[in-house]
């Protein structure tokens, strides 16, 4: 396998911010992997993974490797009269991987459909759209353990999966390459319609019995009409969390403020809507020099074209100190920081 040098990571990543890598390799298999790993000139170097680029942003450049997770492969492992067994190659283009689920009746995945990235990334933040997240069907995923180079398998209790979050997005950050994810789909699904934009978007198309192909297109639908493009204009989706407050706080919040956009979150607690707070703090359609706030949606920070890693960052941290003045709110970032 090739190892480059001094590489720009302006195409890898979809904020398209510029940044350079001190080396970069791809790699199709573990016995790939391991041989790069065991490359003279990557002893001791930071390792970091790549899938589509769409959940990072960069602000200096990386001094170690990058390497791009290219596994390939869809196969069913287990199959019975309700369920199949369905495992994906970490590199695979995610939504390559739900056309082929939803093409072939399994569902599970379907309101997941369009979202950039590959497969191997999906449990790292849990990714989740329209009412369903990845740990509600993910059933196991292998990864190689860097300190041994051992492959380990994780089952959904030790991924720790929460709300944008996952043990590799915390205790086991940079300490694992995820190789292969597999999920238990439905032969006989029903279809999650539950989430109100999913609901208008199948009456608006005139269907009454949706199927899972349905719901797929209605997202797909949903999606292009609410969220920017990354060919088009750099962005890495939401890049904040909502944030989940305890009731206490939330009857606060709403006392003051009684058009808050919120959600009942388990247990006393209560999700508010990040772009709700962000348009009401002023920085819907923002924009300052190459970067901004999206137009349509405060949520998404993006880039015009030649702003840098630093400008969207310096930029977060004024939302994040806005939104916690006018609202109390500490909210978070949901994009990984590199
Ligand atoms: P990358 O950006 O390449 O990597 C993300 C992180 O995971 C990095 O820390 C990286 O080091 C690590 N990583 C990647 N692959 C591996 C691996 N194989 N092993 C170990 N670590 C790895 N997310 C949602 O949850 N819901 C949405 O609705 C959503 N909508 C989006 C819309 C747009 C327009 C965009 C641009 C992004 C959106 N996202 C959404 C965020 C993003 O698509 C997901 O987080 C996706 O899973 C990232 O995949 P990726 O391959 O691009 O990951
Ligand atoms: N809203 C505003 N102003 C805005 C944006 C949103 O008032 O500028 C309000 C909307 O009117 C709505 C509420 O906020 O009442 C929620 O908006 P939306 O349905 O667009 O969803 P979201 O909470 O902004 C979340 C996820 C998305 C996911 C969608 C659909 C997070 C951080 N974001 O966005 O995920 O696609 O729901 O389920 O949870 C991502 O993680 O990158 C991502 C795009």
């Amino acid at each position: 396998m090739e190892i480059l040098h001094a590489v720009d990571l302006t195409p890898f990543n979809t904020f398209h911010v510029k940044a350079s890598a001190a080396h970069l390799a791809r790699f199709r298999t573990v016995e790939e992997l391991r041989a790069l790993l065991s490359r003279p000139e990557l002893q001791g170097v930071p390792l970091l993974v790549l899938g589509g680029g769409s959940n990072v942003l960069f602000t200096r450049d990386w001094p170690g490797v990058v390497l791009l997770n290219e596994i390939a492969g869809m196969e069913v492992l287990e199959e019975t009269g309700g369920h199949v067994l369905v495992r994906a190659g970490a590199g695979e283009v995610w939504h390559n991987f739900v056309m082929h689920c939803v093409d072939r009746g399994w569902g599970g995945i379907e309101n997941l459909s369009l979202i950039p990235g590959r497969v191997g990334a999906a449990p790292m933040q849990n990714i989740g759209a329209y009412g369903v997240e990845v740990k509600d069907c993910f059933h196991h995923l292998e990864a190689l353990r860097l300190s041994d180079g051992a492959v380990v398998r994780f089952n959904a209790e030790q991924c720790r999966f929460g709300y944008r979050e996952s043990f590799f997005k915390r205790e086991g950050k940079g300490q694992y390459i995820i190789l292969t994810v597999a999920f238990m789909l439905s032969k006989n699904p029903v279809p999650d319609t539950h989430y109100g934009s999913i609901r208008q978007e199948l009456e608006r198309r005139g269907i009454t019995a949706p199927g899972i192909s349905d719901v797929s297109d209605a997202v797909i639908a949903i999606r292009r009409s609410k969220l920017p493009d990354p060919a088009v204009l750099g962005n890495a989706g939401s890049f904040f969390k909502n944030p989940v407050v305890s009731a206490e706080q939330a009857a606060r919040i709403l006392a003051a403020h009684p058009d808050a956009a919120h959600y009942p979150a388990g247990d006393d607690q209560v999700k508010f809507a990040a772009g709700w707070l962000i348009e009401q703090a002023g920085w819907k359609g923002f924009r300052e020099g190459n970067i901004g706030v999206h137009k349509d949606q405060a949520l998404v920070l993006v880039n015009y074209g030649g702003g840098s890693g630093s400008e969207v960052y310096a930029l977060s941290t004024r939302v994040l100190e806005s939104v916690k003045e006018k609202f109390g709110v500490e909210m978070e970032r949901e994009v990984n920081i590199v």
